[in-house]
């Protein structure tokens, strides 16, 4: 006949019943210790996990299980004290058997009351030395993976810049040399020495790039009119976009002016018409404006109410969204090795927003690209 379900409770309720099956545990070291954590017993998977007879452990203080840096930092009082005031305490950490030998164990401490009184405390341990060491394994092979990937990035740029300063080196000497053949040609002349020049001018703007990344930027801001600088900068611009490029500029009169660091400025431009160039297939058109915007995008953090924006635009194939999520980060490019360094954008992206401003990249396939940079104009 089948045992009613009040006699199965009753039946392992029974101190005998109970103990067995606290015995039978042994994966678990569950052992029973007094209110000043003094071992009164423990079972089976105790004796596996820990190494010691019962002769030699009951009757010991707990601790004795710990290593000896937790004890001098009294981890085995805490644990009890922590038990005690939260109805439970658990940890893991490294533990001692009887061997010396340490494992990683998982421990839970719960304490016992009776009639208000604490009787003691029931103290489960596992020993996880396996997943732990699994987990240690696992995080020092992501952080090889991690430097292998850093060593990888700096070849590959090494790499890239080697060929980006070949390419331009090789521009600048072919050029002197069809100059030094060609002198009695002078339209020929000038259009080598502006080929030559604009590879110089990418090269320095490489360097320059290379020198903000590796020392971090730290602006030197100064106020200026965005409209004039622009101006300003015009034949480098120009000379930068290409023969077969158009290059157009619509500059607003009378802006209110803003405080930022110009070389910067410079460079970040400078690639903005470089991006551009580089885009188009053959030819293409290039237009460069400054503007003043009243409303900043709306996830914009920036304090400003107004800002001074200086966009490049483009009629080139633009940006699929894939590139567009991704334009702005170090070290992305699209373009072959040594024609660039994917440094030019997320330079921008970083020196608008130190600025207190913002870049903002506007594209769609086939309709071309218009990268502004927008800085919050100067209160007067
Ligand atoms: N005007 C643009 N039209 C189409 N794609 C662009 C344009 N500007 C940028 N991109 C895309 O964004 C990528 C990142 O541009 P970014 O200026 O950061 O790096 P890069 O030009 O590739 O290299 P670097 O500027 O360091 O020489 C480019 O490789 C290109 O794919
Ligand atoms: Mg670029």
């Amino acid at each position: 006949m089948q045992p009613s379900a009040s006699s199965r409770v009753r039946q392992f309720e029974d101190g005998e019943q109970f103990q067995l099956l606290v015995q039978s545990v042994v994966d678990y070291a569950i052992y029973m210790l007094d209110p000043e954590g003094f071992i009164c017993n423990w079972n089976e998977g105790g004796r596996r996990i820990k190494g010691y007879e019962d002769e030699e452990i009951i009757g010991q203080h707990f601790s004795q299980f710990y290593v000896e840096e937790d004890r001098a930092a009294g981890a085995p009082e805490h644990g009890l004290r922590m038990a005690r005031e939260n109805g439970r305490y658990e940890k893991e950490g490294w533990r001692l058997r009887k061997s010396g030998e340490r494992f990683w164990a998982s421990v839970v401490i719960d304490p016992i009351w009776k009639d208000g009184e604490l009787i003691g405390f029931a103290k489960v341990t596992r020993d996880i030395t396996d997943r732990h060491l699994t987990a240690l394994r696992l995080e020092e092979a992501q952080k090889a993976l991690l430097q292998s990937k850093k060593i990888e990035a700096i070849g590959r740029l090494t790499l890239g810049l080697s060929h980006d300063f070949n390419n331009l080196l090789t521009v600048i000497v072919n050029s002197l040399d069809l100059i030094t053949i060609h002198q009695k040609d002078p339209e020929r002349v000038d259009r080598l020495v502006q080929g030559a020049q604009r590879a110089a001018d990418r090269g320095m703007l490489l360097t320059r790039q290379l020198l903000t990344f590796a020392r971090g930027q730290s602006l030197a801001p100064e106020i200026i009119d965005a409209s004039k600088f622009v101006a300003g900068a015009k034949d480098l611009l120009t000379r930068s976009s290409g023969l077969d490029v158009h290059i157009e500029f619509s500059l607003a009169d009378a802006l209110p002016a803003i405080f930022v660091d110009t070389t910067q400025l410079e460079a970040a431009l400078l690639n903005l018409v470089i991006n551009s160039r580089d885009a188009f297939k053959e030819s293409g058109t290039i237009r460069i404006g400054t503007g003043l915007i009243e409303e900043r995008p709306a996830d914009m953090e920036a304090s400003a109410a107004q800002f001074v924006c200086i966009s490049v635009s483009d009629d080139g194939p633009g940006m699929t969204d894939e590139v567009l999520q991704q334009a702005v980060q170090p070290f992305f490019t699209t373009k072959d090795v040594g024609r660039g360094s994917g440094l030019g954008l997320s330079q921008a992206h970083g020196f608008a927003a130190q600025s207190g401003g913002y870049l903002l990249i506007d594209t769609a396939v086939g309709r071309g690209t218009r990268v502004s940079l927008c800085f919050p104009t100067v209160e007067n």
